[in-house]
């Protein structure tokens, strides 16, 4: 059977499921996306996402074509059409097609709104197996806070990820991590500080990041929120990374050189299973 996609308020096989050439988000990268993982047929921490999603488009002026309510109620939708037990669904919202390319936001345009799901093995065997992860500069642009399409920057630094072997890059600025290529970065010292970048332009507000921060800390690990080195991470007792579908995810090494014991660390796989608890009791 073929995938079940969602474009602008119809449900449509994927190989029907079109926009415009027109549309902005394919012309200027003026979109926003979020990802949100399905876990047993159901969807994980859903309501931060769509209050990320709500914020990215605040930044840049758009106004989402359907409530955050009814987002909701079309994604449900999407993972019970599609079959859906364990993966994600992804959503894009662009600022839809005028009738010519103009940079200023068109006038009277409805805003382009697209969903699809993926199948993915997020909880299955191997998937906490740990990633090597290669550093890159980080090229992005400076509002690195909104979940904007415009990916070009992490597109090539994956590739050069995938090109070396490995499952994730962390892209460096003024000589600290910011984040992953598409994941949030943690050290755990051996102090067992647990140490990610504080929230700001320079990376993504990470929902998993969020949640885990907040688990931690109900349990009393002390969190650091503050940049920290390579030199730091390839020194640390445990590294991880976190995304909406890599959960908690052991980073084995960096730039060819063994971290934490080369397998992920027993902190790291407590958080991997507080977090999927969590996830499993916040799904909808
Ligand atoms: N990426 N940082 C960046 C740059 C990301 O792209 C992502 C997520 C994260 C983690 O955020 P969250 O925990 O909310 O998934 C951090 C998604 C999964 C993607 O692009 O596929």
């Amino acid at each position: 059977m073929d995938r079940i996609a969602y474009v602008n308020g119809s449900f449509l096989p994927i190989a029907d499921a079109k926009v415009s050439i027109l549309d902005r988000g394919f012309l200027f990268a003026d979109g926003i996306y979020e990802v949100a993982a399905v876990l047993e047929g159901k969807l994980i921490d859903n309501a931060s996402h769509l209050a990320r999603l709500q914020r990215s488009v605040g930044e840049i002026s758009l106004t989402l074509p359907e409530t955050t309510e009814r987002i909701q109620e079309i994604q449900k939708e999407l993972v019970a059409r599609n079959n859906l037990v364990e993966g994600l669904v992804y959503l894009e919202v662009t600022r839809g097609a005028d009738k010519d390319r103009d940079f200023a936001f068109p006038k009277g345009v409805k805003p382009t709104l697209v969903m699809f799901t993926s199948v993915k093995n997020l909880n299955g065997p191997g998937a906490g197996a740990g990633v090597s992860v290669i550093t890159v500069p980080d090229i992005r642009w400076p509002r690195r806070d909104i979940k904007s399409v415009a990916l070009l920057a992490q597109v090539l630094a994956k590739q050069a990820a995938a090109e070396a072997g490995a499952g994730e890059v962390w892209m460096i600025e003024d000589g600290m991590v910011t984040e992953g290529g598409s994941s949030s970065a943690f050290i755990l010292t051996h102090d067992d500080v647990l140490v990610t970048r504080h929230n700001s332009p320079a990376i993504l507000p990470g929902c998993t990041r969020k949640a885990v921060v907040a688990l931690a800390e109900e349990r009393q690990l002390r969190v650091e929120q503050r940049p920290f080195t390579v030199a730091e991470a390839v020194a640390a007792k445990e590294v991880f990374i976190t995304s909406a579908t890599a959960f908690v995810q052991g980073v084995v090494s960096i730039d060819g050189k063994t971290v934490g014991g080369g397998k992920p660390g027993p902190t790291t796989g407590r958080l991997r299973n507080i977090y999927i608890e969590f996830a499993r009791a916040s799904a909808v």
